[in-house]
């Protein structure tokens, strides 16, 4: 396996007013090229810290990143972001927006034509041309989502990273924009880590997904390969034993190896309780 992304023995601390605070211990990972990996784990147990390292964003206090042999220093568009929460300029249309990062990285090496070309080729991949000219208070949150995700693909990213991308979105939405992602990353064979905490999403659309233990000190637990054929079909997977096997063994690594132990505030009960039979503790 040729190695892109190398996530090397990565450890950081956090100054805070009670002293350091380490957040991630020790956490490395390998990556090819064209792979779609998530990272799943409970909340607050690290998963934007690797992905703002990644980005560039934070600095690893130990370790570091890899990206085709060369360390990664600060943030750069071969390292494009889409967060969960849109992070479109308000006061810009929809084509400006993606026009900003277009001009950030081709200015200079394409012509204004091609430019353009290539802004109206990113907006159309997510289906977002017809709103080209509206600001992102005028569109809903799927697709402003929508345009996030073109704004980073117009970068030609090689990497992609996506913490949560479609979390706020209703499940109708959330599913369109799944199969977008499947179809654009075939095409364009972008490596792509997704931060989720939905298990089926991250079994629908990953290589492989990445169980991190819960912090401080987080680090990975497991990692399970997904090995289903592609394309995926939502709903042809929803009764494939292998399908059904994955989200059970994610759904174990959460809820019982990983549990998330709540202090008890109530009083103990007198009467025995029945066990509780739903796969969905709550965390
Ligand atoms: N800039 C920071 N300063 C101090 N603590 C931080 C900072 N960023 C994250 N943390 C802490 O690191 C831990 C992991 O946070 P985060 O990566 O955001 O978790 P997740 O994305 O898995 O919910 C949390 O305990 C959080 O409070
Ligand atoms: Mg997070």
């Amino acid at each position: 396996m040729m190695t892109h992304l190398d996530i090397s023995k990565v450890s950081i601390e956090f100054p805070t007013p009670k002293g350091p605070f380490k957040a991630l211990d020790n956490v490395s990972l390998k990556i090819k090229k064209g792979e779609f990996v998530s990272l799943i784990g409970h909340s607050g147990c690290g998963k934007s810290t690797v992905l703002n390292i990644v980005a560039g964003l934070y600095d690893a206090t130990e370790g570091g990143i890899l990206l085709d042999g060369k360390e990664v220093r600060g943030p750069g568009p071969e390292r494009a972001v889409v967060f969960q929460n849109h992070s479109l300029l308000p006061w810009l249309t929809t084509y400006q927006n993606v026009e900003l990062a277009v001009k950030q990285v081709f200015k200079g090496r394409k012509t204004k034509k091609d430019m353009h070309d290539w802004i109206l080729h990113n907006l159309d991949l997510v289906q977002m041309t017809h709103a080209m000219d509206k600001r992102p208070a005028e569109i809903s949150g799927g697709m402003k989502q929508r345009v996030g995700i073109a704004r980073a693909l117009s970068m030609e990213p090689s990497v992609l990273l996506m913490d949560e991308p479609f979390g706020a979105l209703d499940a109708l939405t959330r599913a369109h924009l799944q199969d977008s992602l499947m179809d654009i990353q075939k095409d364009l064979n972008n490596t792509v880590i997704m931060i989720t905490h939905d298990v089926d999403e991250a079994v629908l659309l990953s290589d492989r997904i990445v169980m991190m233990t819960n912090g401080p000190a987080a680090s990975i637990g497991e990692i399970l390969s997904v090995d289903l054929e592609r394309p995926r079909n939502r709903l042809e997977l929803a009764d494939n034993p292998k399908y059904v096997q994955y989200r059970a063994q994610v759904l174990k690594f959460l809820y019982e190896k990983q549990r998330k132990v709540e202090p008890i505030t109530q009083p103990k009960k007198v009467t025995p309780t029945p066990p509780d039979h739903d796969e969905k503790v709550a965390s």
